[in-house]
């Protein structure tokens, strides 16, 4: 069973080594951005553990109230050992239930390239909606912006509501 869990400070340093394995050419995160993280009032984060520390982990921004109210995933990953067994999907869906609750449209930028995510997203009711050159540092890869409607409905849908 998965169970996931509010992140703690003291689960930063395992989340930072995993961005290392995960995003080497990305920039990934060092320990004290998922501090930072923790300390901001509009992110909320979760993590999935196993004996040995955290094996997945999720944030999300939750901005604006009302007619502006927005969300924006941060960051997900699992590590590759504990990858294809529902800990992502976990994650993501629990991360897309709270921006449900708090209302508005779901944001993210994915590299084109990353055909695992970019299916996860898709299958969570996520679209292209954009696309960024040479977004990520030092790679310089491009970025999908990707959106999703409120509660996951596809934008025709959200026309003719
Ligand atoms: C994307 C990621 C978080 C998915 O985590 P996961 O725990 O392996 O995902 P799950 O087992 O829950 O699988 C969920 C869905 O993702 C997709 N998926 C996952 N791995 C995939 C792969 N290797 N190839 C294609 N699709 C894949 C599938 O649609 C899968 O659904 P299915 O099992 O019903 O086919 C993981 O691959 C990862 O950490 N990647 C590196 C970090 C990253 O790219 N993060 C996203 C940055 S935007």
């Amino acid at each position: 069973m998965t169970v996931i869990e509010p992140m703690v400070p003291a689960d930063a340093a395992g989340c930072a080594r995993l961005e290392r394995v995960l995003f080497p050419g990305d920039g990934p995160w060092p320990e004290d951005a998922f501090l930072e993280e923790l300390r901001s009032p509009h992110v909320r984060y979760r993590v999935v553990r196993d004996d040995d520390g955290v094996v997945g982990y999720a944030g999300i921004a939750l901005l604006g109230t009302g007619s502006g109210a927005e969300a924006e995933i941060h960051t997900i990953g699992v590590d590759p050992s504990a990858q294809r067994r529902g800990i992502g999907r976990a994650l993501l869906t629990d991360a897309l239930a709270a921006a449900d609750a708090h209302g508005g449209p779901v944001f993210l930028e994915v590299r084109t390239d990353n055909e695992a995510a970019l299916a996860l997203y898709r299958s969570t009711g996520f679209e292209i909606v954009g696309t960024r050159r040479n977004y990520y540092r030092p790679s310089g890869a491009d970025a999908y912006t990707m959106r999703r409607e409120p509660g996951g409905r596809t934008q025709t849908e959200g026309m003719s509501s």
